[in-house]
């Protein structure tokens, strides 16, 4: 992926982070996804009092990408604390994982990141090979 595409993901990932509904862990997280075709969707974790019912703003992301008839994507960037690189969760590695998402951007500051291969993301994963065989 290039330089400046990494750049616009994580300048959109930023931006996200500063919408975080996170009152309750006080830990807010942005993420952008970008499309097959370059386009760049945004997401940020919205909890809830109902501790559950609280999203992931990776899940957010792509869920924005999917209402706008996307579903091919390049890489997802994502933005928590300085003090660490924030990477997915299980359950978004399992969401990250049916929408094949290769690359994943996990940033501590713009000029700080690592990246993930889709592939190490969840090994052994449940899929539809599973359901259809
Ligand atoms: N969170 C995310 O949004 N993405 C991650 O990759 C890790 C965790 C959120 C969920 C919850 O709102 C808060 O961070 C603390 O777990």
């Amino acid at each position: 992926m290039e330089k400046k595409d990494v750049t616009a993901l994580l300048s959109a990932a930023f931006s996200a982070r500063e919408q975080a509904y996170a009152p309750y862990s006080r830990f807010s997280v942005g993420a952008a996804i970008m499309t097959e075709d370059g386009r760049i969707y945004k997401g940020c974790n919205v909890e809830n009092a109902s501790y559950p019912a609280g999203l992931c703003a990776e899940r957010c992301a792509i869920g924005a990408a999917v209402a706008e008839g996307k579903r091919a994507f390049k890489a997802i960037a994502i933005v928590g604390s300085e003090a660490v690189y924030t990477t997915p969760c299980g359950i978004c590695r399992q969401v990250l994982h049916e929408f094949h998402v290769p690359l994943v951007i996990c940033a501590r500051t713009r000029e700080d990141y690592l990246f993930i291969e889709g592939e190490n993301l969840l090994p052994h994963a449940f899929d539809d090979t599973a359901l259809h065989s």
